[in-house]
């Protein structure tokens, strides 16, 4: 998750029209070790060295760093190989198959995988810890996949250190695949590369919920009719990196993705507070979230409410930029959220960490999946 603040002045400051960035001064800038970031939805680009942009995390400016895909993009642009299609999404109607399914969600399977999660140093991706972080994640999915026919876990390498997983589960049909997210790496912003970053909430919450999704489906043995995949996004902290390169890689393949559904932080409700969904409004799909809304009344014994959490806020936007209808349902309205994150704090001792809370998101993840994938 990145934070908001510095939003509005930034936004008064990001209204000139895009311009290409010239191949000479790409090349120059980059071979300096700068980066190429877009601060607000259509702006200009700018370049920052890494410092910087660390910087700029710590005053709370979201961006997405598009160094790796701003040529690529701009190419599909020109291309408008995938153009955006309006989807429709059905009413409720598989009762029988989610119930019986979110019994089998379990807290303590939940708190297995957050141990291990941030028993890393920290899950930055640039460090080896994050790429262990990586194997980890990498080698539970392909152990939960074992044996299981039409399951595979495959890992996407990036330019950095980390790696992002997907695990795809075949359809019964070919069809536009529908999507789970979160994002495995976490960062510590006084000390990235060294410094300690549990991460419990930012976002192994929204990993654990994933893995424990994966493992009932996997066990149970789900057949979707049409696809689903789960994916572990990498340096998501470094401006939504690992889902870019997946996003752009997908519009580029012209992949069809039915929804993109996208869990991060979903475990902390500040004292005193109800929890609750909070549904993200800005870069999302209106009505893939009105569907998702359903679900909370239908599923979770938790309400929900709206909020905007900013441009690049977390990886639905890389999904979003790209043409796909994405969703970010969140761990409380937006501003009361987590304020250990970033740092050596954010663990599960936190006042307001709740692995009951984080289920309910589990459940609203794992409905998702089946309400869009049964026949
Ligand atoms: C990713 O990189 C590792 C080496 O770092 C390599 O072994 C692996 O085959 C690569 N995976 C893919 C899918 O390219």
């Amino acid at each position: 998750m990145q934070s908001l603040l510095g939003f509005v002045l930034l936004a008064l400051t990001a209204l000139a029209a895009a311009v290409p960035v010239a191949r000479s001064e790409y090349d120059t800038n980059v071979a300096a070790g700068l980066r190429l970031l877009r601060l607000e939805k259509g702006a200009e680009p700018v370049w920052k060295s890494e410092d910087e942009k660390l910087q700029l995390k710590i005053d709370g400016q979201n961006f997405l760093d598009i160094t790796e895909v701003y040529e690529r993009s701009e190419k599909l642009a020109a291309n408008k190989k995938v153009a955006a299609k309006k989807v429709n999404y059905p009413s409720i109607s598989h009762q029988d198959a989610v119930n019986p399914l979110l019994e089998d969600l379990s807290i303590d399977s939940m708190k297995g995988y957050l141990t291990k999660l941030t028993s890393f140093n920290n899950r930055y991706y640039r460090s080896s810890t994050g790429r262990d972080a990586s194997d980890y994640i990498f080698n539970t999915a392909t152990a939960l996949a074992r044996g299981k026919d039409g399951i595979t876990v495959s890992a996407f390498n990036h330019s950095f250190t980390q790696y992002s997983i997907i695990a795809h589960i075949d359809g019964a049909s070919d069809g536009p695949v529908t999507i789970l997210g979160g994002h495995m790496d976490s960062i510590n912003l006084r000390s990235a590369m060294s410094g300690r970053a549990p991460g419990a909430d930012d976002d192994g919450s929204g990993t654990m919920n994933l893995l424990e999704i994966f493992r009932v489906l996997t066990e149970a043995g789900y057949t979707p009719a049409t696809p689903v995949e789960f994916q572990w996004y990498a340096g998501e902290e470094g401006g939504l990196l690992g889902s870019q390169d997946i996003a752009t890689q997908y519009a580029e393949d012209g992949v069809e993705v039915y929804a993109m559904m996208q869990l991060d932080m979903t475990a902390y409700t500040a004292p005193g507070r109800t929890p609750h969904v909070s549904f993200m409004t800005d870069n999302v799909d209106s009505g893939l979230t009105t569907f998702e809304k359903s679900l909370v009344d239908e599923y979770l014994s938790i309400g929900y409410d709206t909020g905007r959490c900013g441009y690049g806020c977390s990886d639905h936007a890389s999904w979003n930029e790209n043409g796909y209808p994405s969703s970010m349902p969140f761990e409380t309205t937006f501003g009361t959220d987590n304020p250990n994150i970033h740092s050596a704090s954010d663990t599960v001792n936190v006042n307001g960490f709740s692995f009951e809370q984080s289920l309910e998101f589990a459940k609203l993840g794992l409905a998702y999946i089946v309400e869009l994938t049964s026949a």
